[in-house]
């Protein structure tokens, strides 16, 4: 037994000494995430592959579980703490369980005035700030990458506030989808987004808000039978690694990822809108739904009902926020 063990440390001394063992071994990134390939999120993390493993040389291999494959929403993140997991591109709705409720600030409805609103924000201090606070928790926070604006959905119109009564809409999991919806009346579960196709088909929900990419590729189209355009709040991501991992790569490696997560990130948020228009247009083809966009006049309506929600949001996820944001925004709450 002893003589055994002696071989076998003398074994690994002899490959931890033979830099030739250890050119063949790639280090592997695996990089899980919820949504399909062909969305802006899958487009990129694909993209990141292919970047990372041609800058690295091959030095590092990059595997990506898409739509749900590997962990779903609540699990993605112990997945990264754990280190089972290197990488992901969460909703920045699913941050709270891990601490960081600031981050749902972005979900707040009607705060951004276009892409060009949000991409002002997120690129400016309160984006940067928020993912710094990632820090703290053992994650690094790379890039934002964008999704777009919500629609919502469920099987009658939903035009004005009131059309939202007694609803039960499905949220992801921001406390501030739950405040908003809770305004208009309905009554907000949060679920796993591999689940949400079969909550609407078997009625366990009545609706559900998501960008015109997630409704086509989860076909949630096929189960709601009308869709309002509402963008009434939007959908982003933050690109994350464990820090751990992430500073115990070599120098030249982590480099070179670097630059694979700059470009990917450009790529990523340059197809976002694109993709969703195309998504848009597929669904409309598609007969299965009716899509309703508001007037000015149903607009001012939902801005109305949904004013109250930028003060209680306050006590949710933090008075600093959501003052930066609405100041921001050129908002008085
Ligand atoms: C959701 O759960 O609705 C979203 O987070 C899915 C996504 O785009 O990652």
């Amino acid at each position: 037994m002893k003589r055994r063990t002696v071989l076998l440390a003398a074994g690994s001394a002899a490959l931890a000494g033979s830099p030739a063992v250890f050119a063949q071994q790639p280090i592997v990134i695996k990089f899980s995430h919820v949504v399909t390939n062909d969305t802006p999120k899958g487009k990129g993390a694909l993209k990141f592959k292919e970047l990372a493993e041609k800058y690295t040389g091959g030095k590092v291999k990059v595997e990506v579980y898409p739509n749900s494959t590997l962990y779903k929403d609540k699990e993605e993140l112990d997945a990264l703490n754990s280190g089972s997991v290197q990488m992901l591109a969460p909703s920045t709705a699913k941050f709270r369980p891990i601490g960081v409720p600031e981050f749902e600030a972005l979900d707040l409805p009607f705060v951004f005035n276009g892409e060009e609103g949000y991409n002002k924000v997120v690129k400016g201090p309160i984006g940067q700030g928020l993912l710094k606070k990632l820090e703290a928790k053992g994650i690094t926070g790379l890039a934002f990458w964008d999704n777009g604006f919500h629609m919502v959905s469920a099987n009658k119109p939903l035009l004005m506030p009131a059309d939202f009564q007694g609803l039960k809409i499905r949220i992801s999991g921001s406390k501030i989808a739950d405040l908003y919806f809770r305004k208009l009346g309905a009554l907000p579960q949060i679920l796993a987004f591999s689940e949400v196709y079969q909550a609407l088909q078997t009625g366990v929900v009545d609706g559900c808000e998501n960008t015109p990419s997630n409704y086509y590729t989860q076909k949630f189209y096929e189960v709601q039978k009308h869709i309002t355009n509402s963008q009434h709040a939007h959908l982003q991501y933050a690109l994350i690694t464990n820090t751990k991992f992430w500073n115990g790569l070599p120098a030249d490696v982590r480099g070179q990822l670097e630059k694979a997560v700059t470009e990917s990130t450009d790529y990523s948020n340059g197809i976002a809108k694109e993709e969703n228009v195309d998504a848009l247009a597929k669904i409309k083809a598609s007969g299965k739904t009716t899509l309703h966009t508001l007037t000015p006049e149903q607009r001012a309506a939902w801005v109305t009902a949904l004013k109250p929600v930028y003060k209680e949001a306050e006590g949710r996820v933090g008075k600093q926020v959501v003052d930066d944001l609405l100041k921001a925004a050129g908002i008085t709450a």
